[in-house]
């Protein structure tokens, strides 16, 4: 299976920082914010993986990141993104890297506690469709500035952006699994309110289809790019705990 990390975007809630590098080459404790998902992704046994990425500094993630041989891997793949025109449109951009295959995306801000290779190996295993990793959330505050299913007898039936009364404990988080069929829907789009392709778009698309499928995660999960506040706990957290932890099965 494939891996696609979106690593574009403006990133406007860690001005001013980001009017001067590209989010995900900001410090993460002690290594920039990029190597948390190539990381998630090879501990997953993703081993072919495209970096979308966009803006002025493009360049520095080549010069970074090479070929991938610090992570193991024999080669990495790049693509670029003009505008930031959403998160929909910059995996719409990874086709030709996917070529027909089934595959998972993160976002390049996101950063995991645990191993998601249970849920890659749960999606290998399904048919067709798309899975979603969601994270149970203590605080409801938070769910107002997040993706939150409804979810009825088990099964998902909507996700609503940013809702006033969240509708369940749950955050959609930035990992997501798809079949091909992603892209005829990436195409099918039409740009939100803010004008950008919305991710949300998508998964709804595959819900209205029942083709979604998901797991509710364990163990922390940050949106490093979500205010400097969540920045620095994502930062606290890295330093205290660490991420990318290996399965439980690996006897850790
Ligand atoms: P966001 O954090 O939603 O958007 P952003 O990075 O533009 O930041 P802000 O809202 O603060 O301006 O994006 C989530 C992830 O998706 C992030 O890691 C970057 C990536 N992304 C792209 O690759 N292309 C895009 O067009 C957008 C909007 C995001």
């Amino acid at each position: 299976m494939k891996g696609v990390i979106l690593a574009g975007g403006s990133g406007t809630r860690l001005h001013p920082m980001t009017r001067i590098t590209n989010k995900h080459l900001l410090p993460v404790y002690d290594k920039p914010m990029i190597y948390y998902p190539i990381e998630t992704l090879v501990n997953a046994g993703i081993r072919d993986i495209m970096v979308v990425t966009g803006g002025n500094h493009a360049g520095e993630f080549l010069r970074l990141l090479g070929d991938g041989a610090e992570f193991g891997l024999k080669h990495l793949s790049y693509s670029y993104q003009e505008k930031a025109g959403g998160i929909a449109e910059a995996l719409g951009l990874a086709e030709h890297f996917v070529d027909g295959d089934r595959f998972l995306v993160m976002l390049g801000d996101n950063i995991v506690e645990q191993s998601i290779a249970p849920y890659v190996d749960n999606f290998r295993a399904q048919q067709r469709g798309g899975r979603l990793l969601l994270k149970n959330m203590d605080d409801p505050e938070h769910l107002r500035h997040l993706g939150v299913p409804i979810i009825e007898n088990g099964r998902l039936r909507f996700i609503r952006e940013k809702p006033q009364t969240p509708p369940s404990p749950y955050a959609v988080i930035g990992v997501y699994m798809y079949d091909p069929s992603v892209f005829e829907i990436v195409r099918a789009l039409r740009p939100s309110g803010r004008g950008e392709l919305e991710i949300t778009d998508v998964n709804n698309a595959y819900i209205d289809r029942e083709e979604m499928e998901f797991d509710v995660i364990d163990g922390f999960w940050g949106d490093a790019g979500e205010s400097i506040d969540v920045y620095y706990e994502v930062i606290d957290f890295v330093r205290a705990h660490g991420v990318n932890k290996a399965p439980a099965m690996a006897g850790r």
